[in-house]
């Protein structure tokens, strides 16, 4: 499989470099500026690319260099950023922080002569966001590039094959950035547009085949995309041998559980072990209200279930976890500034002694999807909005009893409903229902009520770490109000959340 290497200096859009690469079909992979060369070598790369970084290569400590050989490889390398800073660093050129600052869409002048600008015009538009910039080439070094304020904004050495541009081919504010790109894989590393997300099926299907050979497999699913498609992966791998077990702890969306039974074990022939296992949770969170003690609860419960179930499984030795890409790339380059803690599934304890199948590691959830679709999971389940492993019960402020999970529950999937018929499903990060522990008056017919308020949330969100509310539609948020207040008994209220993250969160606890 040809492959591009992305080299991760800490840049906010090095993931999205990858990503831009596998949309022109080569694969690619991210990976930390300091892995060692051999390794790099032995990955047999069609092409290097340097990200950008939040470091300066004229801060005094500079700690983000890498291997002088690396220009040595004869591998066709392309600096973005910050690394086209760090090829003329290293290759003896110069870096100065005495220049100008440039911020945001810039004009610049390119010279189409080099193959990396081959087919654009003279003068384009590019997405900049620099302090530093290069003022002296590296020698046998030209400039391709330059904008009024910044005479050295691309450089080549065409023999060598290495490339740099001061700005950012991959975001979309530069409108030929994937012209750019084209031209470095396929005329400068030579690679073709051959590598498709499905590409990976038959891959890791043998590659699962050859781990488990002959043995037990078994799977937590979650009902969410990433363990369901991880599931019917490993089942084309090995068949009968696999188990899924679906601990229902009673505070999923309404209808999820019949979902996940008719998909795995009607369509898929899937051996299947569902665990209804409400009343056992809703006895554990009986009188419980501090938020953390309720996912405290419900993670120990979800694990000693699973183990139970897992026990049963004669001579299970492996098991399945829909560990994506982003995952991977978080907890393993060092210098991402923005790590965040991610939980697997239940948070399945380290010492179950089972070795581990994670046939999703080199995708992005968008890829994830993608395959799911191909592998014929019902888009219900594809492309279904995200969900907290503890479910409603975080959504549930105070006590989580039978009937304020009914309530929840029916507010929630009306909730689902109209944001479906309008057409916004798909559009939205999440959009659900949250019950608060406080009651108000209102009047139904000539009576008084005394009862709950629905809250509802809709927020979109790249990747959960920013979210902003949703500017719903008025006709929306009214069929939603009239909806739920005439059809789920015991709320007389509805309030439309909002607040952007941060300062808030996207869930209520
Ligand atoms: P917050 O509320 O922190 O949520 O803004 C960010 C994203 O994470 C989801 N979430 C969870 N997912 N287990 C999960 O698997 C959890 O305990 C959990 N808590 C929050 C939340 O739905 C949102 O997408």
């Amino acid at each position: 499989m040809e492959n591009i290497i992305v080299l991760d200096f800490g840049g906010q859009y090095s993931q999205l470099i990858a990503r831009r690469v596998r949309e022109l079909r080569v694969f690619s992979e991210l990976v930390s500026y300091d892995m060692p060369i051999e390794k790099i070598k032995a990955k047999n790369p069609k092409g290097i690319i340097l990200s950008g970084s939040p470091s300066s290569i004229t801060a005094k400590d500079i700690g983000y260099i890498v291997d002088k050989e690396l220009f040595n490889l004869d591998i066709p390398v392309l600096g973005i950023c910050y690394g086209m800073q760090l090829i003329a660093y290293m290759l003896n050129g110069e870096v100065t922080n005495s220049g100008t600052n440039e911020y945001g869409k810039t004009r610049i002048n390119i010279d189409t002569s080099s193959l990396l600008f081959d087919g654009l015009q003279s003068v384009e538009t590019c997405w900049m966001s620099h302090k530093d910039s290069v003022y002296l080439l590296p020698p046998f070094f030209r400039t391709i590039a330059s904008t009024p304020n910044l005479p050295i904004a691309g450089i080549e050495e065409p023999f060598k094959k290495i490339y740099g541009i001061q700005f950012h081919p991959e975001v979309i504010h530069t409108p030929s950035g994937m012209d750019i790109l084209k031209n470095f894989l396929f005329k400068i590393c030579k690679c073709s547009p051959i590598w498709t997300t499905v590409s990976i099926i038959e891959k890791e299907v043998n590659e699962i085949k050859e781990k488990s050979a002959g043995g037990k497999v078994i799977c937590a699913l979650s009902g969410g995309v990433d363990s369901s498609v991880a599931a019917i992966l490993v089942n084309k791998a090995v068949g009968e041998r696999l188990t899924c077990i679906f601990v229902d702890h009673g505070m999923l969306r309404s209808g999820e559980t019949e979902q996940v039974e008719k998909t795995f074990k009607d369509n898929f022939k899937i051996n299947l072990v569902l665990v209804k296992a409400q009343d056992r949770f809703l006895s554990k969170l009986k009188g419980v209200t501090e938020p953390e003690q309720k996912r405290k609860i419900i993670g120990t419960e979800f694990i000693r279930i699973f183990e139970e179930e897992a026990k049963k499984i004669k001579d299970a030795n492996y098991l399945v976890q829909g560990t994506l890409y982003s995952d991977v790339i978080e907890s393993g380059t060092k210098n991402a500034a923005k790590i965040k803690s991610h939980h697997n599934v239940g948070g399945l304890p380290e010492d179950m002694q089972l070795k581990l199948i994670e046939p999703l590691r080199m995708l992005f959830k968008d890829e994830v999807r993608v395959l799911g679709i191909e592998l014929g999971l019902p888009e219900e389940i594809v492309l279904r909005q995200p969900f907290p492993g503890p479910g409603l019960a975080i959504r549930i402020i105070g006590e989580v009893t039978g009937k304020r999970l009914e309530i929840l529950q029916k507010a929630d999937s009306i909730v689902i409903e109209e944001i479906k018929r309008a057409g916004l499903y798909n559009k939205i990060w999440q959009s659900f229902a949250v019950l608060p522990a406080i009651k108000s008056v209102g009047v139904m017919g000539d009576e008084r009520t005394y009862d709950y308020p629905i809250v509802v949330r809709a927020v979109s969100s790249e990747d959960a770490m920013t979210a902003d509310w949703v500017r719903l539609p008025y006709k929306v948020l009214e069929k939603l109000s009239s909806r739920i207040i005439n059809e789920v008994e015991g709320v007389n209220r509805v309030v439309y959340d909002i607040s952007s993250k941060p300062p808030s969160t996207i869930e209520w606890e």
